[in-house]
């Protein structure tokens, strides 16, 4: 299989291949074994973040958020074969590329964003490594087809501090990506309480506490 696939990308934790499956567009995302870590314990750390992956990418397209769907898995290789989504950019390359022409067509694709991880968070899906490249937008910005995905550190939570801290997770990504455009949280945020009603005064409680404590942390050094 891996012959006829074509590496993408290598990351720090896996590599990126694209190529067909069974004439269907495909990625195959293989995690590695690292030298470094003990062989055992990276093995089921692998595992355990392969299966994570795709019960989340399941459990989101359940409660209609897009994910990729997953063609096949191999758990003792660490590799998940899934749906290649087509005419897609980053949500970091869209944000890129508005940046010089417009900036105020951000703000309904972010409002979106915040909509999406609203429900998730709603669903008690706590994603765990909300980035602007762990988000697809797929066609058309007008449309506001996102697509998430990277889904390995994820895991189902009922609980308002681990919701605070995803949403950190991302304000911190943001801020370190494109420092310039600081109201890009705030419409995900707007878009958050129209998925997350019930929940969100109390996850923004915990996100200023996380936020508090990130900040005593920079100043303590
Ligand atoms: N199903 C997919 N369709 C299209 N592009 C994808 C898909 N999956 C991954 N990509 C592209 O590959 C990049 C890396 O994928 P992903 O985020 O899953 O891996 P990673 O960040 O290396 O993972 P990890 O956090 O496990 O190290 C994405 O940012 C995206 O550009
Ligand atoms: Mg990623």
């Amino acid at each position: 299989m891996r012959e006829s696939m074509t590496l993408i990308k290598q990351g720090a934790e896996a590599k990126i291949y694209e190529g067909d499956f069974y004439n269907r567009p495909c990625i195959m995302k293989e995690r590695f074994i690292k030298a470094y870590r003990h062989e055992c314990l990276d093995r089921s750390l692998t595992q355990q973040r392969l299966k994570s992956e795709v019960r989340a990418m399941l459990r989101c397209r359940m409660k209609g958020i897009s994910t990729p769907t997953v063609f096949s898995t191999d758990l003792d290789h660490g590799i998940i074969i899934m749906e290649k989504i087509e005419n897609a950019v980053t949500i970091q390359e869209y944000i890129d590329s508005c940046k010089q022409k417009s900036p105020g067509a951000l703000n309904d694709v972010m409002t979106k964003i915040g909509e999406i991880i609203g429900l998730m968070h709603n669903n008690n899906i706590i994603h765990g490594d909300l980035t602007s490249s762990n988000i697809l937008l797929r066609g058309p910005a007008s449309d506001l087809d996102l697509v998430f995905i990277d889904f390995g550190l994820s895991h189902f939570e009922n609980n308002a501090e681990d919701k605070g801290v995803d949403l950190y997770v991302l304000e911190r990504a943001l801020l370190s990506t494109h420092p310039e455009l600081d109201s890009l949280f705030e419409s995900i945020l707007n878009g958050y309480k129209s998925g997350n009603g019930a929940g969100y005064q109390e996850v923004m409680l915990k996100l200023e506490e996380v936020r508090l404590r990130g900040r005593k942390r920079t100043m303590v050094g």
